[in-house]
Protein backbone atom coordinates (compact mmCIF):
# COMPACT_ATOMS: atom_id res chain seq x y z
CA UNK A 1 0.00 0.00 0.00
CA UNK A 2 2.90 2.24 0.76
CA UNK A 3 5.09 1.64 -1.92
CA UNK A 4 1.98 1.98 -4.08
CA UNK A 5 0.56 5.96 -3.00
CA UNK A 6 4.80 6.23 -3.72
CA UNK A 7 4.40 5.61 -7.21
CA UNK A 8 1.61 7.08 -7.62
CA UNK A 9 3.18 10.53 -6.19
CA UNK A 10 6.23 9.73 -8.21
CA UNK A 11 4.54 9.40 -11.55
CA UNK A 12 2.33 12.79 -10.22
CA UNK A 13 5.31 14.38 -9.86
CA UNK A 14 6.52 13.50 -13.30
CA UNK A 15 3.27 14.56 -15.09
CA UNK A 16 2.89 17.56 -13.14
CA UNK A 17 6.57 18.07 -14.74
CA UNK A 18 6.23 17.58 -17.82
CA UNK A 19 2.67 18.93 -18.76
CA UNK A 20 4.01 22.67 -19.54
CA UNK A 21 7.03 24.75 -19.05
CA UNK A 22 7.93 26.03 -16.20
CA UNK A 23 7.02 30.00 -16.99
CA UNK A 24 3.76 28.75 -17.76
CA UNK A 25 3.00 27.54 -14.18
CA UNK A 26 3.81 30.81 -12.55
CA UNK A 27 1.97 33.93 -12.51
CA UNK A 28 3.41 36.56 -14.13
CA UNK A 29 0.82 39.16 -13.35
CA UNK A 30 1.26 38.44 -9.32
CA UNK A 31 5.29 38.63 -9.97
CA UNK A 32 4.79 41.22 -11.80
CA UNK A 33 3.03 43.37 -9.26
CA UNK A 34 5.34 41.91 -6.22
CA UNK A 35 8.90 42.08 -8.12
CA UNK A 36 8.48 45.69 -10.15
CA UNK A 37 5.65 47.85 -9.22
CA UNK A 38 7.67 49.39 -6.17
CA UNK A 39 9.49 51.27 -9.20
CA UNK A 40 6.88 51.39 -11.75
CA UNK A 41 3.61 52.12 -12.45
CA UNK A 42 1.79 49.11 -13.46
CA UNK A 43 -1.82 50.34 -13.90
CA UNK A 44 -3.37 49.74 -17.56
CA UNK A 45 -3.18 52.96 -18.05
CA UNK A 46 -1.07 54.29 -15.98
CA UNK A 47 -1.41 56.83 -13.31
CA UNK A 48 0.41 60.03 -14.07
CA UNK A 49 2.50 61.35 -11.09
CA UNK A 50 5.14 64.06 -10.92
CA UNK A 51 7.67 61.89 -8.81
CA UNK A 52 7.77 58.35 -9.97
CA UNK A 53 11.05 56.17 -9.96
CA UNK A 54 10.90 54.27 -13.57
CA UNK A 55 8.53 54.71 -16.49
CA UNK A 56 5.21 53.09 -16.07
CA UNK A 57 4.96 49.33 -17.34
CA UNK A 58 2.82 50.44 -20.48
CA UNK A 59 5.14 52.79 -21.05
CA UNK A 60 7.84 50.29 -20.87
CA UNK A 61 6.13 47.71 -22.66
CA UNK A 62 5.12 49.44 -26.11
CA UNK A 63 8.56 50.92 -26.01
CA UNK A 64 10.22 47.47 -26.25
CA UNK A 65 7.94 46.03 -28.37
CA UNK A 66 8.38 48.69 -30.87
CA UNK A 67 12.43 49.37 -30.76
CA UNK A 68 13.42 45.56 -30.78
CA UNK A 69 14.78 44.77 -34.15
CA UNK A 70 13.49 41.29 -34.89
CA UNK A 71 15.58 39.46 -38.29
CA UNK A 72 11.64 38.65 -39.02
CA UNK A 73 8.28 40.70 -37.97
CA UNK A 74 6.45 37.54 -36.39
CA UNK A 75 9.30 37.05 -34.06
CA UNK A 76 9.04 41.00 -32.51
CA UNK A 77 7.10 39.91 -29.47
CA UNK A 78 9.81 36.74 -28.63
CA UNK A 79 12.44 39.15 -29.28
CA UNK A 80 10.88 42.03 -26.75
CA UNK A 81 10.57 38.99 -23.81
CA UNK A 82 13.98 38.21 -24.61
CA UNK A 83 14.92 41.46 -24.38
CA UNK A 84 13.25 42.12 -20.97
CA UNK A 85 14.16 38.99 -19.58
CA UNK A 86 17.95 40.04 -20.10
CA UNK A 87 17.25 43.69 -19.04
CA UNK A 88 15.78 43.05 -15.46
CA UNK A 89 19.37 41.61 -14.57
CA UNK A 90 21.75 43.26 -17.10
CA UNK A 91 20.34 46.73 -17.26
CA UNK A 92 23.01 49.35 -18.88
CA UNK A 93 22.09 52.95 -20.47
CA UNK A 94 23.18 51.52 -23.63
CA UNK A 95 20.66 48.61 -23.94
CA UNK A 96 18.04 50.94 -22.54
CA UNK A 97 15.42 52.03 -24.94
CA UNK A 98 14.57 55.07 -22.90
CA UNK A 99 15.35 58.42 -24.02
CA UNK A 100 18.61 60.69 -22.70
CA UNK A 101 16.09 62.82 -20.81
CA UNK A 102 14.16 60.02 -19.14
CA UNK A 103 17.16 58.38 -18.16
CA UNK A 104 18.74 61.59 -16.38
CA UNK A 105 15.78 61.92 -14.63
CA UNK A 106 15.13 58.03 -13.52
CA UNK A 107 19.21 56.92 -13.36
CA UNK A 108 19.75 53.66 -14.64
CA UNK A 109 17.42 50.89 -13.10
CA UNK A 110 19.45 48.25 -10.90
CA UNK A 111 20.15 45.07 -11.46
CA UNK A 112 17.32 42.52 -10.09
CA UNK A 113 20.00 39.99 -9.98
CA UNK A 114 19.29 37.87 -6.67
CA UNK A 115 15.37 39.09 -6.37
CA UNK A 116 14.23 36.77 -8.36
CA UNK A 117 14.74 34.01 -11.19
CA UNK A 118 15.25 33.66 -14.59
CA UNK A 119 11.90 31.58 -15.40
CA UNK A 120 10.32 34.18 -13.15
CA UNK A 121 11.78 37.45 -15.15
CA UNK A 122 10.60 35.10 -18.27
CA UNK A 123 7.16 34.53 -16.91
CA UNK A 124 6.49 38.20 -16.16
CA UNK A 125 8.04 39.20 -19.42
CA UNK A 126 5.74 37.13 -21.71
CA UNK A 127 2.61 38.97 -19.05
CA UNK A 128 3.96 42.18 -20.11
CA UNK A 129 3.34 41.30 -23.72
CA UNK A 130 -0.01 39.94 -23.86
CA UNK A 131 -1.70 42.21 -21.46
CA UNK A 132 -0.26 45.43 -22.33
CA UNK A 133 -1.10 45.46 -25.77
CA UNK A 134 -2.53 48.47 -27.89
CA UNK A 135 -5.31 46.52 -28.30
CA UNK A 136 -6.23 45.84 -24.48
CA UNK A 137 -5.33 49.55 -23.97
CA UNK A 138 -8.51 50.26 -26.66
CA UNK A 139 -10.50 47.95 -25.17
CA UNK A 140 -10.42 49.86 -21.39
CA UNK A 141 -10.52 53.02 -22.52
CA UNK A 142 -13.89 52.21 -24.45
CA UNK A 143 -15.12 50.87 -20.99
CA UNK A 144 -13.87 53.56 -19.61
CA UNK A 145 -15.33 56.24 -21.59
CA UNK A 146 -18.62 53.82 -21.64
CA UNK A 147 -18.53 54.23 -17.92
CA UNK A 148 -17.47 57.70 -17.50
CA UNK A 149 -20.84 58.56 -19.40
CA UNK A 150 -23.04 56.80 -17.10
CA UNK A 151 -25.34 58.99 -14.78
CA UNK A 152 -24.04 60.27 -10.98
CA UNK A 153 -26.57 57.43 -9.70
CA UNK A 154 -25.93 54.47 -11.75
CA UNK A 155 -21.93 54.71 -11.28
CA UNK A 156 -22.69 54.87 -7.01
CA UNK A 157 -24.92 51.95 -7.99
CA UNK A 158 -22.20 50.13 -9.62
CA UNK A 159 -20.08 50.80 -7.12
CA UNK A 160 -22.28 49.47 -4.11
CA UNK A 161 -23.18 46.00 -6.64
CA UNK A 162 -26.90 47.01 -6.64
CA UNK A 163 -27.16 45.88 -9.84
CA UNK A 164 -26.28 42.02 -9.11
CA UNK A 165 -29.63 42.11 -6.73
CA UNK A 166 -31.86 44.48 -8.72
CA UNK A 167 -32.13 44.74 -12.56
CA UNK A 168 -33.20 48.21 -13.72
CA UNK A 169 -35.83 46.32 -15.54
CA UNK A 170 -35.62 42.74 -15.11
CA UNK A 171 -36.13 40.79 -11.12
CA UNK A 172 -33.10 39.27 -9.77
CA UNK A 173 -32.91 38.24 -5.80
CA UNK A 174 -34.68 41.74 -6.00
CA UNK A 175 -37.70 43.61 -7.36
CA UNK A 176 -36.57 45.36 -10.84
CA UNK A 177 -35.74 49.31 -10.00
CA UNK A 178 -38.74 50.22 -12.34
CA UNK A 179 -40.71 48.44 -10.09
CA UNK A 180 -39.03 49.88 -6.98
CA UNK A 181 -39.47 53.92 -8.91
CA UNK A 182 -42.93 53.11 -9.64
CA UNK A 183 -44.29 51.78 -6.33
CA UNK A 184 -42.36 54.61 -4.41
CA UNK A 185 -42.80 57.51 -7.09
CA UNK A 186 -44.09 59.73 -4.29
CA UNK A 187 -42.18 58.44 -1.37
CA UNK A 188 -38.83 59.21 -2.12
CA UNK A 189 -37.99 58.79 1.67
CA UNK A 190 -39.10 55.22 1.70
CA UNK A 191 -36.67 54.39 -0.41
CA UNK A 192 -33.98 56.17 1.04
CA UNK A 193 -35.03 54.55 4.44
CA UNK A 194 -34.89 50.74 2.96
CA UNK A 195 -31.38 51.53 1.44
CA UNK A 196 -30.01 52.69 4.46
CA UNK A 197 -31.64 50.07 7.31
CA UNK A 198 -32.37 47.00 4.24
CA UNK A 199 -35.53 45.57 3.78
CA UNK A 200 -37.58 42.13 4.13
CA UNK A 201 -40.72 40.67 3.67
CA UNK A 202 -42.36 43.33 1.26
CA UNK A 203 -41.53 41.86 -1.94
CA UNK A 204 -40.67 38.45 -1.04
CA UNK A 205 -40.65 36.10 1.47
CA UNK A 206 -36.85 34.86 1.75
CA UNK A 207 -34.78 37.00 0.57
CA UNK A 208 -33.24 40.34 2.55
CA UNK A 209 -32.50 43.47 1.24
CA UNK A 210 -29.01 44.05 3.37
CA UNK A 211 -28.71 47.93 5.09
CA UNK A 212 -26.54 50.17 3.51
CA UNK A 213 -25.84 51.92 6.52
CA UNK A 214 -22.49 53.34 5.77
CA UNK A 215 -23.37 55.06 2.69
CA UNK A 216 -22.51 58.93 2.32
CA UNK A 217 -25.46 60.84 2.35
CA UNK A 218 -25.10 62.65 -0.48
CA UNK A 219 -24.58 59.31 -2.39
CA UNK A 220 -27.55 57.98 -0.98
CA UNK A 221 -29.56 61.06 -2.01
CA UNK A 222 -28.07 61.16 -5.85
CA UNK A 223 -28.50 56.89 -6.10
CA UNK A 224 -32.13 57.50 -5.27
CA UNK A 225 -32.64 60.27 -7.63
CA UNK A 226 -31.32 57.77 -10.33
CA UNK A 227 -33.82 54.87 -9.12
CA UNK A 228 -36.43 57.35 -9.64
CA UNK A 229 -35.77 57.90 -12.94
CA UNK A 230 -35.36 54.46 -13.93
CA UNK A 231 -39.34 54.37 -14.94
CA UNK A 232 -38.90 57.78 -16.96
CA UNK A 233 -37.29 56.74 -19.90
C1 LIG B 1 14.37 49.78 -7.96
C2 LIG B 1 13.49 50.25 -8.99
C3 LIG B 1 13.15 49.30 -10.14
C4 LIG B 1 12.68 48.00 -10.04
C5 LIG B 1 12.40 47.17 -8.80
C6 LIG B 1 12.47 47.57 -11.41
N1 LIG B 1 12.81 48.57 -12.29
FE1 LIG B 1 12.75 48.47 -14.33
N2 LIG B 1 13.50 50.34 -14.46
C7 LIG B 1 13.76 51.17 -13.40
C8 LIG B 1 14.24 52.45 -13.90
C9 LIG B 1 14.64 53.63 -13.06
C10 LIG B 1 14.21 52.37 -15.32
C11 LIG B 1 14.55 53.48 -16.33
C12 LIG B 1 16.01 53.53 -16.64
C13 LIG B 1 16.45 52.37 -17.46
O1 LIG B 1 15.97 52.21 -18.60
O2 LIG B 1 17.30 51.60 -16.97
C14 LIG B 1 13.78 51.01 -15.64
C15 LIG B 1 13.70 50.51 -16.91
C16 LIG B 1 13.25 49.24 -17.24
C17 LIG B 1 13.25 48.69 -18.57
C18 LIG B 1 13.82 49.33 -19.83
C19 LIG B 1 12.82 50.33 -20.39
C20 LIG B 1 13.11 50.77 -21.79
O3 LIG B 1 12.23 51.47 -22.29
O4 LIG B 1 14.15 50.46 -22.35
C21 LIG B 1 12.65 47.45 -18.48
C22 LIG B 1 12.42 46.49 -19.61
C23 LIG B 1 12.31 47.26 -17.10
N3 LIG B 1 12.69 48.36 -16.36
C24 LIG B 1 11.65 46.16 -16.61
C25 LIG B 1 11.48 45.88 -15.25
C26 LIG B 1 10.82 44.71 -14.75
C27 LIG B 1 10.15 43.64 -15.60
C28 LIG B 1 10.93 44.74 -13.39
C29 LIG B 1 10.46 43.70 -12.38
C30 LIG B 1 11.14 42.43 -12.48
C31 LIG B 1 11.63 45.96 -13.04
N4 LIG B 1 11.93 46.64 -14.19
C32 LIG B 1 11.95 46.33 -11.74
C33 LIG B 1 13.64 50.87 -12.06
C34 LIG B 1 13.24 49.63 -11.55
C1 LIG C 1 -27.79 40.84 -1.82
C2 LIG C 1 -28.83 41.34 -2.69
C3 LIG C 1 -29.15 42.81 -2.67
C4 LIG C 1 -28.30 43.89 -2.80
C5 LIG C 1 -26.78 43.87 -2.93
C6 LIG C 1 -29.13 45.05 -2.83
N1 LIG C 1 -30.44 44.71 -2.70
FE1 LIG C 1 -32.02 45.98 -2.67
N2 LIG C 1 -33.27 44.43 -2.28
C7 LIG C 1 -32.90 43.11 -2.24
C8 LIG C 1 -34.06 42.30 -1.93
C9 LIG C 1 -34.08 40.79 -1.82
C10 LIG C 1 -35.15 43.20 -1.78
C11 LIG C 1 -36.56 42.86 -1.38
C12 LIG C 1 -36.64 42.81 0.13
C13 LIG C 1 -38.05 42.73 0.64
O1 LIG C 1 -38.80 41.88 0.15
O2 LIG C 1 -38.38 43.54 1.52
C14 LIG C 1 -34.61 44.52 -2.03
C15 LIG C 1 -35.36 45.67 -1.94
C16 LIG C 1 -34.89 46.94 -2.27
C17 LIG C 1 -35.68 48.14 -2.21
C18 LIG C 1 -37.16 48.25 -1.87
C19 LIG C 1 -37.35 48.14 -0.39
C20 LIG C 1 -38.77 48.44 0.04
O3 LIG C 1 -38.91 48.99 1.14
O4 LIG C 1 -39.72 48.18 -0.72
C21 LIG C 1 -34.86 49.18 -2.60
C22 LIG C 1 -35.19 50.63 -2.68
C23 LIG C 1 -33.54 48.59 -2.86
N3 LIG C 1 -33.61 47.24 -2.63
C24 LIG C 1 -32.45 49.30 -3.28
C25 LIG C 1 -31.16 48.80 -3.34
C26 LIG C 1 -29.99 49.60 -3.58
C27 LIG C 1 -30.01 51.06 -3.94
C28 LIG C 1 -28.92 48.76 -3.47
C29 LIG C 1 -27.46 49.13 -3.55
C30 LIG C 1 -27.03 50.19 -2.65
C31 LIG C 1 -29.43 47.43 -3.18
N4 LIG C 1 -30.77 47.50 -3.10
C32 LIG C 1 -28.64 46.33 -3.00
C33 LIG C 1 -31.64 42.59 -2.46
C34 LIG C 1 -30.50 43.36 -2.60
Amino acid sequence: MIKNVFILSLLLFFAACSEKPLTQNLDGKALLESKCASCHDINMPPKISDNELAPPIMAVSFHVHNFVKPTDESQRTSKAIEFVTDYIFNPSLKKSFCDEDSLERYGLMPSQKNKLTKDEAKAIALYMFTNFTQENLIVIQKKQAAFDALDAGEKIAIKHRCLGCHGVNIKKVGPSLVEIADKYSQNKDEIIKSIRNGSKGIWSKGAVMPAFEKMEDEELEILTEWILKTNKS
